[in-house]
């Protein structure tokens, strides 16, 4: 029975809120108090009614808003964030946006602005974390397939979510002689609110579930069922990973390849 104390960004989000809720499950099924930090852009009612929900379902929790494109904001939060826990154990970076557009139209901004919220936060996240998460505490980010995968249209988000795989790792080769451990999650397609308009049209879901080995479209508790473990005294042996949680999407392409054999009958 270990104390949990937790700051998650992005907090307000579809897979921020799952993280929330399945970190406050893990600690009750664990017999584990905790007190979570729940981080968002901005104060609102979305924030608020994600702290009762914590609270009612058993944890402290509080909320904490900065941008996270801001350097002075990371730091602060981490600050609220160690105030109201009492230290922090655990730092889930999952706040993030993909701002579509190609590379030969990109601006400048577009490129920096991306990159400062999909990888920079994380970066300056952590590093004020570490004092507090030295001797056992842990990092999980959020990062995606793109990331894995060259994504037309993505011409900043797949670089900076493949940058931040590598920040992971990196910080996670740097930090192990303190006791943190830091491993990042690599979402599939997800129903969020993020992705919801592309759900809405039945079709378009159709033709996206066909490609999807594990047949449908992943949920946000899908994404924070890997969070919770990588979190847990489980993972205690795991640094450095990128665990994909796609139903296979990724790995897909070769099976589409036409005139090849295609799965063995059933028997
Ligand atoms: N959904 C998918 O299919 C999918 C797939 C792969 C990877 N991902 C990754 O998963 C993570 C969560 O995505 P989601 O689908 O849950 O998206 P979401 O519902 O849009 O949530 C994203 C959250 O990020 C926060 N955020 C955005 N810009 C911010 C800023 N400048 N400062 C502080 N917070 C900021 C937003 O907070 P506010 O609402 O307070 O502004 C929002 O709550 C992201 O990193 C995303 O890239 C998602």
């Amino acid at each position: 029975m270990t104390a949990v104390r937790a700051l998650v960004t992005g907090a307000t989000g579809g897979i921020g809120r799952a993280i929330c809720l399945a970190l406050v499950e893990q600690a009750r099924r664990d017999g584990a108090d905790i007190r979570i930090a729940a981080a968002a852009s901005r104060p609102g009612p979305a924030l608020d009614a994600l702290v009762a929900e914590l609270t009612a379902a058993g944890a402290a929790a509080t909320g904490v808003c900065g941008d996270l494109t801001d350097p002075d904001s990371c730091a602060a939060l981490v600050a609220q964030a160690g105030e109201f826990c009492g230290g922090l154990t655990l730092l889930v970076s999952n706040a993030g946006a993909s701002g579509p557009g190609r590379l030969a139209d990109l601006s400048v901004e577009q490129w920096d602005a991306t990159f400062a919220l999909n990888v920079r936060a994380t970066w300056l996240l952590a590093r004020a974390a570490r004092p507090l998460l030295a001797g056992g505490g842990s990092v999980v980010a959020i990062a995606s397939m793109s990331g894995l995968h060259p994504h037309p249209g993505y011409g900043a988000y797949s670089p900076a979510k493949a940058a931040l795989t590598m920040l992971c790792r990196q910080l996670a080769q740097e930090w192990a002689d303190m006791g943190i451990r830091v491993n990042t999650v690599c979402p599939g397609m997800i129903r969020t609110p993020l992705t919801e308009a592309v759900y809405r049209d039945e079709s378009v879901k159709a033709q996206r579930e066909v490609l999807v080995p594990l047949a449908r479209i992943g949920r946000a508790e899908d994404v924070a069922a890997a969070v919770a473990y990588l979190a847990s005294a489980g993972a205690s042996y795991v640094t450095g990973q990128n665990l994909v949680v796609d139903g296979g999407v990724a790995d897909h392409m070769l099976a589409l390849i036409p005139g090849r054999p295609q799965k063995a009958a059933a028997t």
